[in-house]
């Protein structure tokens, strides 16, 4: 009955002409479907990864993937045993996501889930919106949500002890969050103290370094586009930027997530901040980035480093000595 990936993301709009321009140009998507209601955008090898419905921006919708019908009863009824409303989708609702079948629900602060089994595949080749080389998707998803809420208490509650979400790890400073994972990802989820709910942002992984600098580069001329400025995060070890959507909220454009296993994996407090290195953010408020500033150099100061996290046939090993860190 697990949830094994973020699946899909649903996001409400009134600017889908200007999703569609950002989704190519910023985000490197492949525009699949626009009509005057929906712009559908394509990553992978599914027939869509995220749909733009017109429609006043709410908090979206994040589409959670199981691996068949009864893995799909079988989490109904858990959600039924916890007193969780929800509703199947009907037939019409499934064929817009491209599912075979789904339910959707609340969770305490509103925002809207989907779980779904199923999903369309497209067997022409994805062609990216920009030059680039597309998306770490697969079992690994879409990327991850990340919410602001003003009380995380009962969202750690619900989806830990009631979808299973298993968390990666937490911290208290420069802000309250914590990560949680589902599959070999980092985190799918990660839940932010903020004074509304709402979403923060979505990350999306590219498949080289390359993408992502040349993608900043892209995002660097646009004034005021940029929230977040290159920097590499101390906990899933993604090299990132975060760039302002249509409707305000981030979408990060990542590489080199780490991949956990999530067998032995054991979660732990966060003491140096959020990020190794960079990540400024234009949106934090002067006491908050002063303090993440400060982490910042705290981890400098006690040799956090990692090394970088790749695919295999997506490095070169250079011919020099042994590195200081392989020993003698
Ligand atoms: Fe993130």
């Amino acid at each position: 009955m697990s949830i094994e990936a973020l699946g899909y993301i649903g996001i409400n709009s009134e600017r889908l002409e200007d999703w569609a321009a950002f989704g190519v140009r910023f985000l490197g998507l492949q525009v699949v479907e626009q009509t005057r209601d929906v712009v559908k955008f394509r990553m992978d090898d599914r027939k869509q990864r995220i749909i733009v419905r017109r429609g006043a921006h709410d908090t979206g919708v994040t589409g959670w993937e199981v691996a068949n019908a009864e893995a799909l009863d079988a989490l109904a009824a858990r959600l039924d045993a916890a007193e969780v409303r929800c509703e199947r989708i009907a037939a019409t609702e499934l064929a817009l996501r491209g599912v075979a079948g789904g339910i959707r629900l609340l969770d305490p602060a509103g925002h809207q889930l989907e779980v779904f089994h199923d999903a369309d595949r497209d067997g022409t080749a994805f062609v990216p919106g920009r030059s680039m080389s597309g998306f770490r998707t697969g079992p690994l998803g879409v990327g991850h949500m990340v919410y602001l809420t003003p009380d995380m208490r009962p969202l750690r509650r619900f989806y830990e002890d009631v979808l299973g979400f298993h968390l990666s790890d937490y911290c208290t400073a420069p802000f309250q969050a914590s990560f949680y994972h589902v599959n070999p990802r980092h985190h799918s989820l990660a839940i932010a103290e903020g004074s509304a709910s709402r979403i923060h942002h979505l990350m999306i992984e590219m498949n080289q370094l390359d993408d992502v600098g040349q993608g900043y580069d892209i995002a660097l001329a646009e004034p005021g586009l940029v929230p977040t400025t290159l920097g590499r995060h101390i906990n899933d070890l993604m090299m990132s930027y975060y760039v302002r959507s249509p409707d305000g909220f981030f979408i990060e454009c990542g590489w080199g997530g780490r991949s956990i296993d999530p067998v032995t994996w054991e979660p732990f407090e966060l003491k140096h901040g959020t990020s190794l290195w960079g990540h400024d953010r234009d949106w934090l408020g002067a006491a908050a980035s002063a303090e993440a500033t400060r982490l910042r150099t705290r981890a400098v100061d006690a040799g956090m480093r990692q090394p970088v996290q790749v695919e295999e046939g997506n490095y070169q090993l250079g011919a020099a000595p042994r590195a200081p860190w392989e020993g003698a």
